[in-house]
């Protein structure tokens, strides 16, 4: 029997055998690293044209909060991949002389200047792995699925769509570029502009950062769940309850920054790699009792983490209370396998099998809607991931 006692940050675990002598410093991926992603020199010129991509929003049942310099998070995390809440990006490039980088942005057609410094950085950031940012002046103009101001937040669909956008380009250039280093470099460009952007991309169930039980996993880029998900989540369904759709006071950005000097950070650190073992043995029996456990405890684990940061802050609301503690008591009452997640806001998510829909369904209308913003919810579930739209 192999026991584990230390995982280290560049992903590799120290095992030791029954006589505690370490036997092996296994990598358990081939490391791909950051370079990997700097692309050989293009074979196409292209004068002009244009792309259209949609990428979906995510819900992490094992949250990412906490991250290292260059958007390496503290611990790693998984996701399901949502359907219907998702970004349309198109990306027009016409071919320029001037170096630099040079771009409009609109928002749902019409200019948005205070979404540019975003993107700017982004191309800032990028630029070394895709050097044909200099060579063109792009219009991108995108728009969300989910109203404006439902407090979803659009930067993970956001993100991921401008960076198969950019993919899209980047294997005009290079035609011979493989499918595997297409999305890997997708979800790594898309990390770069927001952590969880990375598991937008491609798969229903997606897994980010390095973690000893889950082959291939990386900090740099997300990858599908690896093995046979079991079929109780095929099509699971994601009621996404609006309980405010106002701006968040604390950014997501802000609060990972708050879990540097956190009291409970290494613990928090240690307790995601436990979860994602747990859960990935779940994922692929079907428990859907360990399932709620692990899902509803990292939900309330992530607000506990920026309830005992410094400074401390609360994004749920009273609402959002009240409707926890309808979903307990009716689950409770019927044995129905509905749970909730959270993610850095007000909104609550429904998670549940889709064998229950009509049950959890008629819940949420007679007893939930009443706490959501003007009744508001939003019916999502497991989706594949981004789409490509138009190829021009
Ligand atoms: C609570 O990906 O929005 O939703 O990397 O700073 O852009 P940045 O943060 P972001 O953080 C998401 C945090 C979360 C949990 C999760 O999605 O895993």
């Amino acid at each position: 029997m192999f026991k584990i006692t230390q995982i280290d940050s560049s992903a590799q675990a120290i095992f030791t055998n029954p006589e505690s002598k370490i036997v092996s410093l296994r990598k358990f991926y081939d490391m791909i690293t950051a370079d990997d992603f700097i692309p050989s020199p293009y074979q196409n010129t292209i004068e002009n044209g244009q792309f259209q991509w949609s990428a979906p929003s995510n819900i992490a049942l094992v949250k990412y909060w906490g991250k290292k310099e260059h958007q390496i998070p503290a611990n790693p995390s998984v996701s399901f991949t949502l359907n219907h809440c998702k970004t349309i990006t198109s990306l027009a490039f016409a071919r320029k002389d001037s170096d630099g980088i040079s771009f409009d942005l609109l928002f749902e057609g019409k200019p948005k200047e205070d979404f540019k410094p975003k993107i700017q950085k982004f191309f800032e950031r990028t630029l070394s792995y895709l050097p044909f940012l200099k060579d063109y002046h792009f219009t991108i103009d995108t728009q969300n699925t989910f109203p404006h101001s439902s407090g979803i937040a659009s930067s993970a669909s956001g993100m991921a769509a401008l960076a198969m956008n950019l993919m899209s380009l980047e294997k005009a250039l290079n035609p011979e570029m493989t499918d595997d280093y297409f999305f890997q470099k997708a979800s790594f460009l898309a990390r770069l502009g927001s952590g969880s952007a990375c598991r937008s991309i491609k798969g229903k169930v997606v897994v980010w950062g390095s973690h000893v039980e889950i082959e291939g996993s990386s900090d740099l880029f997300g990858i599908e769940f690896p093995t046979q998900i079991h079929s109780i989540f095929d099509n699971y369904q994601d009621t996404i309850l609006l309980v405010d759709k106002g701006e968040k006071q604390v950014s997501s950005t802000v609060g990972h920054d708050l879990m540097h000097d956190h009291p409970f950070a290494e613990r928090r650190f240690a307790q995601a790699h436990e979860n994602l073992s747990k859960l990935k043995t779940i994922l692929e029996n079907g428990n859907l009792d360990h399932f709620i456990k692990i899902v509803e405890s990292e939900a309330l684990t992530l607000h506990a983490m920026m309830m005992t940061s410094l400074p401390y802050f609360i994004l749920m609301k009273p609402n959002t209370l009240e409707i926890i503690n309808k979903i307990w008591k009716f689950r409770n009452d019927t044995k129905i396998p509905v749970c909730f997640t959270l993610d850095a806001g007000a909104n609550v998510h429904v998670l549940y099998p889709e064998n229950v829909a009509v049950e959890v369904l008629k819940f949420i209308q007679d007893e939930l809607a009443t706490f959501c913003d003007n009744g508001q919810y939003i019916c999502d579930s497991l989706g594949a991931g981004s789409k490509l739209i138009m190829n021009n």
